[in-house]
């Protein structure tokens, strides 16, 4: 046997790797051993409406209740009593209550989907009459930027009524950008404008949109909107910075559309794909089981682009039948969601000549995406009639028979589902940073044999409301244990991955990626997974470790339940890879502790290393 022990400067989350010593840890990368192949779709991302990731977050759209769908909801002045004000939209305000008031319209609307509207009643006029909107927290404003938006609106006024449309500062003294609206009518129109900032504008997201009205009478408004420039320039797009991020983590697929989103709180806010596709104007929305409305701008298609714009692929939840409330279809009453699930993989790979390929070509989409893997359901370990196994056997035997080179995931464990075959397990892991050091070895003793795992939703949860440097280590950890067992653990995305930080932006503490109206950050953990995905061979490069030191951690909950003693665990977590075509290793070293680690790094095999 060859060994060649190298000193190398390499550094990963914590480590500081100096000088060999005598007894101090080495890492034995052996190169003459075979290692398994790394699965090309081990990392990836997960994404839901939560922690207004959409609506607030990654759909550009800005304007905060743009159907007038939402009423206006709180506490009282004591705080603890609930109100709710109907016929008060949530979001809009007037801007001078003396000289109007406008009252949610629910006779006048455009369509099934958009069917009530505001109804602005201006008694006296003068510029400053109108009604504003609050955004999500605010309105992105930047200098040399152009804001495309649409509204449909109607009026009695006969006086020349004309709209100014703009994007001010607060307190209203600062116009950002403003455009009118005219020719305005008795009949419903749809008006599109667009209006830029100036180069002198200093970013800020301490702004409102108003909508300013010049002439006395009567004016409904629905379905207003307000984009900002998008990713790839799509209309009805997504965040740019948010984009980027996203694609600079080099993710291989994307697990959407959830998590309890898919469910849904009832049958009627499931996620009802069908309801997500074509003209925007035209999509009804749904609640979120998070507590808030979607308006489903960002749909199945925009999903789909999403991934396309990222360079992954999506891993496809469908609907499976069974909703948060705990109520669930089987048997026949299930045929119809089975059959819903076959059309959406026909939206997302069929051809064009088939009914739903046709429609994603008409939508704007004539190519198929690429589908590797559909998930039947999600979590449904939480339903307690045992209707599971029964269920996921309909999907599975239906789309294995129109589409046998699908693999299909199964959110339950194989025991669970009592001999029904399935090709993939989708286990979910949220953890604190201990927890995870203790279970970084779980996959190495897994059964070969039985189906592969996709780590769905895995997190470390410290810090909030995105996660800390030692949610990072914890991540890190974790993710050696992952892509040394990537034979078995073929897939694996974090949750929740976005979170809006403003104050009632967040439902679900720890998250990856935070932002506001106007920026957006990475946490530790963001960084610590796009290292992982960035530097990533294709085949396992086994590794000894020699002399690693072990600290005690804090009791755990079950540690002390049982009477057990405190675990000690390892303080350094290691995993190499190698790209077989370039020969480049990949070695990555998680020191979990705060203090530097001397470690060497050594080679079994016939290696050449280049000097430099
Ligand atoms: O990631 C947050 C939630 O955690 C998901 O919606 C759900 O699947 C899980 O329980």
């Amino acid at each position: 046997m060859k060994r060649k022990t190298f000193l190398l400067a390499l550094a990963l989350l914590g480590c500081t790797l100096v000088h060999a010593q005598e007894k101090s840890p080495k890492l034995v990368l052996q190169m003459d051993k075979p290692g398994v192949t790394v699965s090309p779709t081990l990392y990836g991302l997960m994404t839901e409406e939560i922690n207004y990731s959409y609506e607030g977050g990654l759909y550009a759209q800005l304007i905060r209740n743009p159907s007038f769908k939402d009423e206006v909801r709180g506490r009282g002045h004591q705080g603890w009593q609930p109100f709710f004000a109907p016929g008060k939209p949530a979001y809009w305000s007037l801007c001078d209550s003396l000289a109007s008031d406008m009252m949610i319209d629910r006779n006048e609307g455009i369509n099934s989907a958009n069917n009530v509207s505001l109804c602005l009643n201006v008694k006296e006029s003068d510029k400053a009459t109108g009604i504003i909107n609050d955004g999500f927290w605010g309105f992105p404003v930047r200098p040399k930027t152009t804001y495309n938006g649409s509204m449909y609106v109607k009026t009695d006024a006969t006086d020349s009524p004309a709209l100014t449309v703009s994007l001010e500062s607060l307190d209203g003294k600062t116009v950002y950008a403003s455009t009118q609206i005219t020719g305005l009518s008795g009949e419903w129109k749809k008006y599109s404008f667009s209006f830029s900032t100036s180069d002198k504008v200093v970013p800020t997201k301490d702004t409102h949109f108003r909508i300013a009205v010049g002439s006395a009478g009567k004016y409904w408004f629905t379905r207003v909107t307000l984009f900002p420039p998008t990713y790839n320039n799509r209309p009805n797009g997504l965040r740019p910075d948010l984009m980027t991020m996203m694609r600079n983590m080099n993710p291989k697929f994307l697990r959407l559309p959830g998590g309890n989103y898919l469910e849904g709180n009832t049958f009627a806010d499931r996620y009802n794909w069908k309801a997500t596709i074509g003209d925007p104007d035209l999509r009804v929305g749904h609640n979120s089981p998070w507590g808030y409305r979607s308006t489903d701008g960002l749909g199945l298609l925009e999903y789909l682009e999403w991934t396309e714009d990222i360079g992954a692929e999506p891993t496809l939840a469908v609907f499976a039948g069974y909703v948060l409330n705990g109520d669930h279809l089987a048997g026949d009453y299930i045929k119809p969601f089975v059959q819903d699930a076959l059309d959406e993989i026909e939206y997302v790979i069929g051809g064009t000549d088939t009914k739903w390929g046709a429609q994603r070509a008409k939508d704007g989409h004539p190519a198929p995406f690429k589908l590797q893997y559909v998930e039947i359901g999600n979590e449904d370990f939480f339903d307690r009639s045992g209707s599971y196994p029964g269920r996921f056997k309909q999907f599975y035997d239906a789309i294995k028979a129109k589409y046998p080179q699908l693999g299909i995931i199964s959110t339950v464990d194989e025991k669970s589902l009592r001999g029904v075959k399935a090709d993939i397990i989708d286990e979910h892991y949220y953890r604190d940073a201990a927890s995870m050091y203790r279970n970084a070895f779980q996959y190495d003793s897994y059964n070969r044999k039985g189906p592969k795992i996709f780590c769905g939703e895995w997190a470390t949860r410290e810090g909030s409301p995105t996660t800390n440097m030692n949610a990072a280590l914890g991540d890190a950890a974790w993710m050696t244990c992952m892509e040394r067992n990537s034979d078995i653990l073929i897939m694996a995305s974090y949750a929740p991955m976005f979170v809006n930080v403003n104050k009632g932006g967040m439902q679900w503490e720890s998250d990856l990626i935070g932002y506001n109206a106007l920026n957006s950050y990475g946490s530790p953990s963001y960084y610590a997974q796009s290292m992982f995905g960035n530097y990533l061979g294709d085949k396992v490069v086994p590794v000894a470790g020699e002399n690693i030191p072990k600290f005690e951690l804090p009791q755990s909950k079950e540690e002390k339940q049982r009477g057990m003693n405190p675990s000690s665990v390892p303080e350094i977590y290691y995993v190499a890879t190698k790209n077989s075509k370039t020969g480049m290793v990949y070695l990555k070293v998680v020191n979990v502790v705060g203090t530097p680690q001397k470690v060497s790094i050594a080679f079994e095999g016939d290696v050449k290393i280049a000097s430099k």
